[in-house]
């Protein structure tokens, strides 16, 4: 069993509408898709896609969570969210037809102390029936910036995996705690470190201080260019061969859940990253997020070449 953790759930709704968004007037939509977002949920899909057990964490409550429920269910993923008071937000794409898309993010009620708590009960025991468990994404306001911190944690006390997959403080925090893999892309292991990085030597030189951190695996992404991946074997570049890219976003998550199964499978470090490679840049070629076709998986993973490029 995997447990992927989405502390900041929402109904994400894509509105596609003719023309541009012309701001102070009423515009039509002209196709509305309601989606269970949060990063997590879209880990959670992928690893369901993969052929493995998942069970999705994290808040929901009123009439969205109930919603948010409903269309996972729809997709046959187990969830156990902890119910809380507040509404779960929804969070709206405008999908122009001039190919520009503008975002409105609800900033979602904040979590009260007894809900966290109650969380910590659930998580505990959502964490004794998995092997892996992956974090991802920011979380609700009036939780503390440490609260990956704790998650991760009561992972290690209980001698599973995690997967830590977040920015700012929250990766700033949850670090402390030394999770098992880590996977920023370039922009959040910049703002991480507080440097520019230019080249892949650069690259790879911040990588190798977080493996020095005591983190095992740590995977560096990079879009259409694949991922590095540091860790005691070796350092390695997965590259995916050259695709027709739909709609790349939800790589990272399907990356995050790729690696998850690969970890429940014991695969070894070149074994897990192509197939990470391989199942994020399928979810590249698919219209949806977190989503991905077997045919393009098996297709994509026969052409990925995985390079060592230092011991
Ligand atoms: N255009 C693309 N073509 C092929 N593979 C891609 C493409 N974009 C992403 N990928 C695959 O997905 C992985 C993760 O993508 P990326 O580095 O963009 O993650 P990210 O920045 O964390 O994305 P997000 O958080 O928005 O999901 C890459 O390492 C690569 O394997
Ligand atoms: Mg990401």
């Amino acid at each position: 069993m995997i447990t992927t953790v989405t502390l900041n759930v929402s109904v994400d709704k894509a509105y596609k509408i003719k023309g541009s968004v012309r701001p102070g007037t009423v515009s039509r939509v002209e196709e509305c898709t309601n989606t269970a977002g949060g990063k997590g949920l879209n880990v959670a899909r992928i690893v369901d896609l993969c052929g493995e057990e998942v069970q999705a964490a994290g808040f929901a409550g009123g009439f969205n969570g109930g919603y948010v429920r409903k269309m996972l269910d729809e997709d046959g993923i187990q969830h156990q969210f902890t119910e809380v008071k507040s509404e779960t937000r929804s969070c709206i794409n405008i999908l122009a037809e001039d190919g520009t898309s503008t975002e409105y993010l609800e900033p979602g009620a904040p979590v009260t102390e007894e809900e966290w708590q109650r969380f910590l009960q659930d998580f505990a025991w959502m964490t004794e029936n998995s092997s892996v468990i992956t974090i991802s994404g920011s979380a609700p306001q009036g939780l503390e910036a440490e609260c990956y911190k704790t998650l991760i944690e009561e992972v290690k006390r209980q001698g599973k995996q995690v997967i830590l997959d977040t920015s700012g403080v929250y990766l700033e925090e949850g670090l402390k705690a030394v999770p098992t893999m880590i996977k920023p892309n370039q922009e959040e292991l910049e703002a991480l470190l507080g440097t520019r990085i230019q080249n892949r030597q650069e690259l790879i030189k911040a990588g190798k201080q977080l493996k020095n951190w005591g983190i095992p695996f740590v995977v560096i992404s990079a879009g259409a260019d694949g991922a590095l991946l540091i860790c005691e074997d070796g350092i390695y570049h997965g590259r995916p061969p050259k695709l027709e890219a739909v709609n790349p976003v939800g790589c990272g998550d399907s990356m995050v859940g790729a690696f998850a199964v690969a970890m429940s499978r014991s695969k070894t470090p070149e074994e897990a990253l192509a197939f990470a490679v391989a199942v994020s840049a399928a979810n590249a070629m698919n219209e949806g997020t977190g989503r991905f076709q077997s045919e393009d998986m098996e297709q994509i993973l026969g052409n990925v070449s995985v390079e060592r490029i230092q011991d």
